[in-house]
Formats: structure tokens, sequence, C-alpha cells
């Protein structure tokens, strides 16, 4: 699945660009919600997500990279968030913000920074219906791909085939037509893509140059 980040849009013109968004084909919206304290950026609340939500049929895929999200699960199910992912180094009962999450009515997701090792998800995988892995420091959209998470894929894959519960895997972070088809294959099933998608001319072949990218043996 593609999920194109609102982040990158236009906010002057946030209908047109949901337009867009909804008009390449892609899946989800992604919506990354930053407080300034848990990421060192502030990005939009609730009035803006609404406005979001009243603006496309898509679902809205919320990136949440705030300090204690539980004070805010409710809000953001009645926002209209249909996934909603919070950060494992911001819970400290991980385990019942995620009940809480799926009380909701949301699917719910983890995410990781990427100095945080994939094997501390063991015990939580099989409440989880996403891991995001971020694949750049959190906080700001356009910053450049960062190797090592290709490996984290492929761990997360293997223990996830050890437990027996294979949640979605969501690359977050500097994602592009070279490093889509490789992400692919370590096992990513959702490409979030910001700057790529906004900065490509054509939404559809942005959205099917992720899709259907291919690893290039001869490279
Ligand atoms: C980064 C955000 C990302 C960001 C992705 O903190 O979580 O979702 O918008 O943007 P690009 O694809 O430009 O890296
Ligand atoms: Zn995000």
């Amino acid at each position: 699945m593609i999920a194109p980040s609102i982040l990158s849009a236009d906010f002057s013109r946030l209908k047109e660009d949901l337009s867009r968004i909804e008009s390449s084909g892609a899946d989800w919206v992604h919506c990354d919600i930053m407080d300034g304290s848990f990421v060192p950026n502030i990005s939009f609340g609730f009035p803006v997500l609404k406005a979001i939500k009243n603006n496309t049929k898509l679902p809205l895929d919320v990136h949440l990279m705030i300090v204690e999200p539980d004070h805010y699960l409710q809000a953001f199910a009645d926002a209209g968030a249909s996934v909603l992912t919070v950060h494992y180094e911001a819970c400290t009962h991980l385990n019942r913000t995620l009940q809480n999450i799926h009380q909701l009515g949301m699917k719910a997701g983890v995410a990781l920074n990427p100095h945080t090792p994939v094997e501390l998800l063991r015990d939580i995988l099989p409440d989880v219906d996403l891991v995001c892995l971020m694949s750049v420091n959190p906080g700001f959209g356009g910053q450049s791909f960062l190797q090592g998470t290709y490996s984290k894929i492929q761990r997360l894959t293997q223990m996830c085939q050890q437990i027996g519960h294979i949640p979605l895997i969501e690359i977050d972070g500097g994602v592009d037509d070279v490093n889509a088809s490789l992400l692919k294959q370590a096992g990513a099933s959702v490409l979030v893509a910001g700057n790529y998608f906004f900065s490509h001319s054509n939404p559809r072949q942005a959205v099917d140059s992720l899709r259907h990218s291919e690893v290039n043996r001869s490279a």
C-alpha cells in the first residue's frame, strides 16, 4: 500500500492536494502529528485533521509523534483516524494504549525511531496491527533515507514469522522510487511518501512507480 504524507502538501490548498492523493490511486492519507516535545517540530492538530477527514474518502493513517498520547486517543478517534500509530518511545504502558486504541475502533500501530531495535516489540507484536519503522529521525519531511532500515525490516519479518502474527510493516521517511523495491523485497507492506509524492509532477505515476518498482538486478 502507498500512503502519501500530507505533511508535504501545500496547506493553503489542502483540498486540492487531497484530490491529488485520491486521483493518484493511493491507499491511505498519512497524517503526521508533531507536538514540539517528542520531536523538534510542530505540525497540525485536530481542526486540520477534521478538515482532512471531511475532504477525503481515503482512510486516515495517523502517526502520533507526541508525548503522552493516551490523553488524546478518544479525540483522534473522533477526528476520524482509521489507523492510530503511537511511538514505542513515548508509551510507558504500551499494551494498555494499544488496547484503548482497539476499543475505540481503530487499528493500532507502533512506530520505532531509527535507534530502537525491533526486538523490543517481541512481546507486544500479537497486539499490533501495524509496525511503522522510521527510516529518518522523525520531525521533518524531505530527509535522507537511513540505510539501516533494510536489516530492521528483515529482522522484524523473521520475528513476525516466528511468532505467527504478521502486522503491516510501514516504512516512513525518505522513501522514493529508488529504495521502494528494496523495501518491498525486505518485507515492507506500506510505504509512506511525502516529499517524493508531492514533488512529482504526475501523482498517479508517483504512486505507480512506488508500487510497481522492481529491483534493478543489473545495477
Ligand atoms: C517524518 C514523518 C514522515 C514524513 C515523510 O517525521 O513521520 O511521515 O512526512 O516525509 P518524506 O517522505 O518527505 O521523508
Ligand atoms: Zn509519519
